[in-house]
């Protein structure tokens, strides 16, 4: 096993990235694969959140308690060392404020050997970061083999995915040529306005220059997706009948197929 390692990244916020990261993760530990979940964006720890890590009632202590990615990035700890089991085949690395003092040059080099290190024990590996241009993103671009550009059906999204291909770019020529995006995958998908079909015949073009294409599938705006981040459940899980779940499934095989595709080339 060597994992292959993820990001979806896009410099807008609340566009869905740690909602992707989380259920299709859940989804693909749910097919048996084995999936470890990094948070780097210690600001909010979205993603330790989503995982039941910083509620009340969780089995999890107060992530101020615990080592988090933190202690990887400044070489005191491995990543096993400090992950923790969220359910089977599902795994966290979380992350804490304390992240954001990190200093970017040494610690890309530590992330990347600590990833390193972690890849045989996994298939996944998923790395969520923030929303904007900061050593967060550069690290991941630094890192990842693999890009998802999550975005929504509108204009602002499309003038987000213009700075977010910049830093890709930037990333392969400079620091990670290995490098390569899987696809612009929808978030809040929706065929019924005229603007949502306008921002996908865009993102067309934008993938096109990225040498990728739109994912056939995204998933739908729903109040199961709604009310994802407090539940610590997967949407295929929780809401399994949902249209949400239906589309989360799909974009998990779509997903897979674009990796498979993508290593025989
Ligand atoms: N398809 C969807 N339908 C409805 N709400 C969604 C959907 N996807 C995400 N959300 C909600 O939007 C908010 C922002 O999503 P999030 O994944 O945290 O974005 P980001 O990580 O890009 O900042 C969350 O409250 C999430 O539950
Ligand atoms: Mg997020």
């Amino acid at each position: 096993m060597s994992a292959k390692i993820l990001s979806f990244m896009n410099e807008k916020g609340g566009i869905g990235k740690t909602s992707f990261t989380f259920n299709i993760s859940w989804e693909l530990a749910k097919r048996d694969y084995r999936v470890l979940l990094i948070d780097l964006n210690g600001q909010e720890a979205n993603l330790s959140y989503f995982c039941g890590l910083d509620d009340l009632n969780s089995q999890f202590p107060a992530r101020n308690d615990i080592d988090t990615i933190c202690e990887v990035l400044r070489g005191k700890r491995t990543i096993s060392d400090v992950t923790i089991q969220i359910k089977e085949n599902l795994y966290l690395v979380p992350a804490n404020n304390d992240v954001e003092h990190i200093n970017q040059s040494a610690g890309t080099k530590t992330f990347r050997e600590a990833l390193n290190k972690a890849r045989e024990a996994y298939d996944f590996i998923f790395i969520d970061v923030g929303p904007s241009t900061n050593w967060n993103q550069y690290m991941t671009l630094a890192c990842a083999d693999y890009i998802v550009i999550p975005m929504q059906p509108n204009v602002a999204s499309l003038q987000s995915n213009i700075g977010a291909s910049q830093s890709i770019v930037e990333a392969q020529s400079e620091i990670n040529p290995g490098l390569r995006v899987l696809g612009i995958l929808f978030n809040e998908y929706t065929t019924r306005t005229n603007v949502s079909r306008f921002a996908m015949q865009q993102a067309e073009l934008q993938a096109e220059k990225l040498g990728t294409t739109v994912f056939e599938h995204g998933i739908r705006r729903s109040v199961a997706m709604s009310e994802n981040p407090q539940l610590h459940e997967g949407i295929t899980d929780y809401a399994p009948n949902s249209d949400a779940a239906q589309d989360a499934r799909l974009v998990t095989d779509e997903l897979i197929e674009r990796i498979q595709e993508a290593e025989q080339r």
